[in-house]
């Protein structure tokens, strides 16, 4: 196993020293003055590079290549290696930068091994950052790059861990007035949660499949040994459809802490006009079913800093969990929102995709009463 860890830095401002530049240094400043130092940093400058926009000329869909044979080829290969990814953009026109814009587009050829050829080349999973600065300050500002990077995180298999979003800042230098940004972004790198996310979720998929055939054989044995019933809800065999996800306090939470309930599951994300215009019905409905066995658990696909800001807009009173894809995965979620309604038991009761109106939601939390 590599024990060096190899960040990749996309620095996708062509201000030098702009604001986002001098973000994405004060984080590895941070990195630097850790106590871990098995790393590696490879930094690409995208306005430096020479990588060439994407010609579509579909070639990539057929051999899994790119035929453009310029410096776009290396940058290929830091994203294959790398262990942790940080980009950083300014936005441009309510999206990232033109230089970045081009690095990405030139990711179709991981989008069409993933999807197209179904092949997985890449041997480490990984986490990822995005960091950017607007002159703006209109709140809704930084989805449409927010969008541009969770699309770019998914073709490299990167969980899109955490964003440093800062708006209002514009001139070169103004970041530096932001203390509160430049202390955020030093700590997180200098962080102890940083360096286990680096070390923690490079394992290839070699010693994962092992760690998992081990966990099976304890599991076996530890089954048969014990006659007990299990006290940790995550080893309750008879709840179905159970997973475990950490809510903004990091506080992991199973859904079958709440068996003997029913339970009302909503995917969701922050970016999507649907799933925020029923939240205020949720909020209602949980309020006036709560004392009746009633429990909503939402389980969104933003990070934490967007859903902790959310919360607070629109006063949600019940569970949220955070999803960086494995969950939604797993029960084949395609398109946001969708909302089941589970049994006692953790069984589906009913399913809706899209926009659940209120009158409908209330009609069946009653049926299952
Ligand atoms: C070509 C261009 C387009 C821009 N478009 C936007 C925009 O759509 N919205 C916005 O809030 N700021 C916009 N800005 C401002 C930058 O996002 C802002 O100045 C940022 O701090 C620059 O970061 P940097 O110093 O890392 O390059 C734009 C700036 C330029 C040069």
């Amino acid at each position: 196993m590599d024990l060096n860890k190899k960040i990749l830095a996309i620095y996708g401002s062509p201000r030098q020293n702009g604001n986002t530049s001098t973000l994405m240094d004060k984080f590895l400043e941070g990195i630097e003055n850790s106590s871990f130092n098995n790393y590696t940093v490879n930094k690409v400058f995208a306005s430096k590079v020479n990588v060439s926009p994407c010609r579509e000329c579909r070639v990539c869909s057929k051999t899994g290549e790119c035929v453009v044979k310029d410096e776009m080829q290396d940058i290929f290969k830091l994203f294959i290696e790398a262990d942790f990814i940080a980009i950083a953009s300014p936005i441009f026109f309510t999206t990232v930068s033109g230089y970045l814009k081009a690095i990405i587009d030139r990711c179709q050829r991981f989008w069409s091994l993933k999807y197209e050829h179904r092949k997985n080349i890449f041997t480490k999973e990984k986490n990822g950052i995005f960091i950017s600065c607007a002159g703006s300050g209109a709140k809704d500002i930084f989805e449409c790059s927010k969008k541009v990077i969770r699309s770019l995180f998914d073709v490299v298999y990167a969980n899109y861990y955490l964003d440093f979003l800062y708006n209002n800042i514009d001139f070169k230098g103004d970041i530096l007035k932001n203390k509160n940004a430049m202390n955020e972004i030093y700590n997180f790198g200098k962080s102890k949660k940083f360096e286990n996310l680096l070390k923690g979720v490079s394992m290839n998929k070699k010693l994962s499949f092992i760690f998992f055939v081990a966990l099976i054989i304890i599991s076996i044995i530890f089954i048969g040994c014990s006659n007990a019933k299990a006290e940790n809800p995550d080893n309750d065999l008879t709840y179905k459809n159970n997973f475990t996800l950490e809510n903004i306090d990091d506080e992991e939470i199973s859904l079958s802490d709440f068996k003997g309930k029913l339970i009302v599951l909503n995917f969701w994300a922050t970016w999507c006009p649907p799933c925020k215009a029923e939240i205020p019905d949720f909020v209602e409905t949980y309020n006036e079913y709560k004392e009746k066995g009633v429990e909503f658990v939402g389980v969104s696909m933003d990070s934490k800093s967007d859903l902790r800001q959310f919360i607070q807009a629109y006063d949600i009173n019940y569970t949220l969990l955070i999803d960086g894809g494995q969950v939604s995965k797993q029960w084949g979620i395609r398109a946001v929102p969708a909302t089941f309604i589970l049994g006692r038991n953790g069984e589906v009761l009913f399913k809706n995709i899209g926009l659940m109106e209120k009158s409908k939601l209330v009609s069946e939390i009653e049926k299952r009463l």
